[in-house]
């Protein structure tokens, strides 16, 4: 069987600025993880702020023609309304740096972390949230929007605010359904508005006109024992979380694109009828028999599939920003990159257009609460030396990236 991409097909990696750069120490993160004592600290990270020209090498010999980042907004406004010309001449030569390499720009605004002020107003709950924003998105877009298409508002707005508003395992640690309610709308907000000064920007400017989404994590519910109630509260969270927030902003005309994560799938147990209970409880038999990635989270790569094929009724091509696995078996990941792409492959067949797909992560990293013991890279990182050491699935998936056909990396 060939599976063949299109031509102009985007292939590459994605990583963060918190998770690799090192020394983001302006953020909300960096004072958050030593208050409250989280055993691995971000630290130095990968040392990527100093290595990433390395680091881009790394992904041109990977035969990768894409590299989606994020920039540091603590950096790039490290007090409020005062730019840093530092830190955007930085975020400058890494753009020219991408592009010195034939590497396509995708630049994140917001990787789940946010300056120290902003943090101190309020943070997403300030009433002004989208205005401080879209004020640094000004800024930025009219920095380097000379050479960038791609850009992504917000990393993955309904993690953010499950994990920061929700379950209260991020920093601000809520766990207020009203406040969370409250943040995803300012989040709404903060996009739309951000899309509308970008291409402004772009038309002002004359640049090549720009194309803009989120990442939206998507995540495949399924009900765990299938009973009228299950089946509810599946239908109900596929609804809340994988679409609310997509149809506000095709309905406001602010997306140009459908940038999609993709890990896992989740199985949903109702056990307590309450709004925490339809919205958030989980198996906890360990019902599922799939295999897992070093966090336990369930690979189920035809769920890509199905929500790939969900999303073609709205007529705008889709983009997979994050797809990636860790896990100490290195043979497990070509595994989970192959099954993904095949996926991909068939909801294309099926009439889906899809720009492009990205890895997460180009380097392993800094993941979150969770340290640095989950291995996402398709290069490693030592972290006593910074060494990096490309995976055997990396080369593997380079053979896809440089050649657009899948079967390429199985003969
Ligand atoms: C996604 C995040 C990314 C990384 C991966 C594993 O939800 O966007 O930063 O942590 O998960």
């Amino acid at each position: 069987m060939i599976y063949t991409f299109p031509k102009d097909f985007l292939w590459g990696a994605a990583i963060s600025a918190y998770q690799v750069e090192g020394n983001n120490t302006n953020c909300d993160w960096w004072e958050w993880e030593k208050r409250v004592g989280l055993r691995e600290t971000s630290g130095e990270a990968c040392r990527h702020y100093d290595l990433y020209r390395e680091d881009f090498d790394l992904a041109k010999e990977l035969k990768a023609n894409a590299l989606r980042l994020s920039v540091e907004w603590s950096r790039i406004e490290p007090r409020e309304g005062d730019f840093s010309t530092e830190a955007i001449g930085h975020y400058k030569d890494v753009i020219s740096a991408l592009r010195e390499r034939n590497l396509e720009p995708v630049v994140t605004l917001h990787h789940f972390t946010n300056p120290l002020w902003f943090s101190r107003l309020g943070g997403w709950l300030n009433k002004k949230a989208a205005d401080y924003f879209s004020r640094y998105a000004e800024k930025i877009a009219v920095s380097i929007g000379d050479r960038v298409k791609y850009w992504v508002t917000i990393n993955e707005p309904m993690v953010y605010v499950h994990h920061a508003y929700i379950l209260g395992q991020w920093p601000p640690q809520e766990k207020s359904f009203i406040k969370a309610q409250k943040v995803q709308e300012n989040l709404t907000l903060a996009h739309i508005k951000s899309y509308k000064i970008i291409h402004e920007v772009y038309r002002k400017n004359g640049f090549i006109s720009p194309c803009v989404s989120i990442a939206k994590n998507m995540m495949f519910f399924v009900p765990c024992i299938p009973n009228t109630i299950n089946k509810i509260a599946a239908f109900l969270r596929d609804r809340k979380f994988n679409f609310e927030f997509i149809e506000r902003l095709i309905q406001a005309k602010s997306l140009d694109f459908i940038g999609i994560n993709y890990y896992t799938r989740s199985l949903v147990e109702v056990y307590s009828l309450s709004p925490r209970g339809i919205f958030l409880d989980t198996c906890r038999l360990n019902h599922s028999n799939l295999r897992k990635n070093s966090l336990d989270w369930d690979i189920y790569p035809e769920g890509l599939q199905d929500i790939l094929l969900k999303l073609k009724k709205y007529n705008l091509p889709a983009f997979i920003l994050e797809n990636g696995i860790c896990t100490e078996d290195d043979s497990l990941r070509w595994d989970f990159i192959r099954e993904h792409l095949k996926n991909i492959y068939w909801a294309m067949q099926k009439g889906v257009k899809v720009l492009g797909y990205l890895y997460w992560s180009l380097i392993d990293n800094f993941e979150w609460d969770k340290g640095f013991k989950p291995r996402f890279g398709l290069v490693e990182v030592d972290y006593l030396n910074y060494k990096r050491t490309v995976r055997e699935s990396a080369k593997k998936f380079s053979l896809v990236c440089g050649s657009n056909r899948l079967d390429a990396a199985d003969r």
